[in-house]
């Protein structure tokens, strides 16, 4: 009772990344005792680039494992798959008709992936941002825990949120973003000055989640570093910056701690240790998703479960919606 809400999402489209861990699961962990939270897999945002269908429904479940396995409750937060909520594609139709193309043209995502190529600019990448405000309004959310990359499609769906209030009357929470200053952004390993992201054609700039043991230490080994030499956080050392980062999320300790630790020993001793911190926070994180993996009538349940609270909840504001435009009852 009176718990506020969160809503956040991940497309199901491959691997995820420790930068996925740090500024998105991890946190939407600690939220989860203080408020009531929906976590979804937006399968209907993946369609927006060509899938192959049946990596599609292997990527989703994939998702939903990681999710539990990194410590998502069942018991606690609603889980679930986004197609499965018809509210949100009938909702989104109703955005898009309070939407402006000028303003959809601004979003710096779309005019990025419209840049890159003519190939496929369907529609859907042009709406993409609102379907994420349905997403989010539904809900009646409060908070949306998202990284930076976020904040401007955030916006969009405050901006829907007030106009549709004021054209009609009061029906949708005005969301706010929660956007963590620490490990906001982990950095590519080979490039300390951007996103460490699984579209980076060099695999070392990046871990996955599920990255073996052997594999994490090779690829912290690689990492680019400097020639100054001591362990520092500043910003003319980013590589060193950015493994100081991973190494005080994973183990808990302070930078300060780090920096006192380290600052007289090489390179070499601090990325064999930022090697296992990493080893040691993910190995439980596979041995349970291997586990989930194996139970796929244990995943339908918690999926179907989550999708009954999530289809009543939504339909409660969906139907406002209808009710407000001036459809008829059904
Ligand atoms: P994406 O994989 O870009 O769809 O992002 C999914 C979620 O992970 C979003 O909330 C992103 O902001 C977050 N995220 C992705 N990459 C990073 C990174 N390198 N550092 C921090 N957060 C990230
Ligand atoms: N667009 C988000 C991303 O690329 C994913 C997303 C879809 C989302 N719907 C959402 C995030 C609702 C937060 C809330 O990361």
């Amino acid at each position: 009772m009176g718990k506020k809400t969160v809503f956040s999402g991940i497309q199901p489209s491959g691997s995820l990344t420790i930068g996925n861990y740090i500024g998105a699961i991890k946190n939407w962990i600690s939220l989860q005792n203080e408020y009531d939270c929906y976590y979804c897999i937006v399968d209907l945002h993946a369609i927006t680039v060509p899938q192959v269908p049946k990596d599609l429904r292997k990527n989703t479940l994939e998702l939903l494992s990681i999710y539990l396995a990194s410590g998502l409750d069942p018991e606690k937060s609603t889980i679930f798959i986004q197609s499965h909520i018809p509210a949100h594609a009938e909702l989104t139709w109703v955005l898009n008709t309070i939407s402006y193309m000028g303003q959809l043209g601004r979003m710096t995502q779309y005019k990025e992936k419209s840049q890159r190529s003519e190939e496929n600019l369907n529609a859907g990448l042009f709406t993409y941002p609102v379907l994420m405000a349905a997403d989010i309004l539904l809900y009646q959310t409060d908070l949306v825990p998202v990284g930076e990359d976020q904040k401007q499609h955030l916006e969009l769906a405050r901006d829907l949120a007030e106009r549709f209030n004021n054209r009609y009357s009061p029906t949708f929470k005005v969301p706010e973003p929660l956007i963590k200053k620490e490990g906001a952004k982990i950095m590519s390993l080979q490039n300390p000055k951007s996103k460490m992201s699984k579209s980076d054609e060099n695999e070392n700039g990046y871990i996955l989640i599920l990255d073996k043991p052997d594999v994490i230490r090779k690829k912290v080994k690689r990492a680019v570093t400097d020639s100054i030499g001591k362990v520092k956080y500043n910003d003319e050392q980013l590589g060193i910056k950015n493994l100081m980062n991973i190494y005080s999320v994973f183990s808990g300790d302070s930078i300060q701690e780090i920096e006192n630790r380290y600052g007289g020993t090489g390179y070499g001793k601090f990325k064999e240790d930022v090697a296992e911190v990493v080893v040691e926070g993910l190995t439980p994180i596979q041995e349970k998703y291997d586990y989930y993996m194996k139970n796929k009538d244990y995943l339908e349940k918690v999926y179907k479960q989550a999708a009954e609270k999530a289809n009543y909840i939504s339909m409660k504001t969906l139907r406002k919606v209808y009710r407000k435009v001036g459809f008829i009852q059904r």
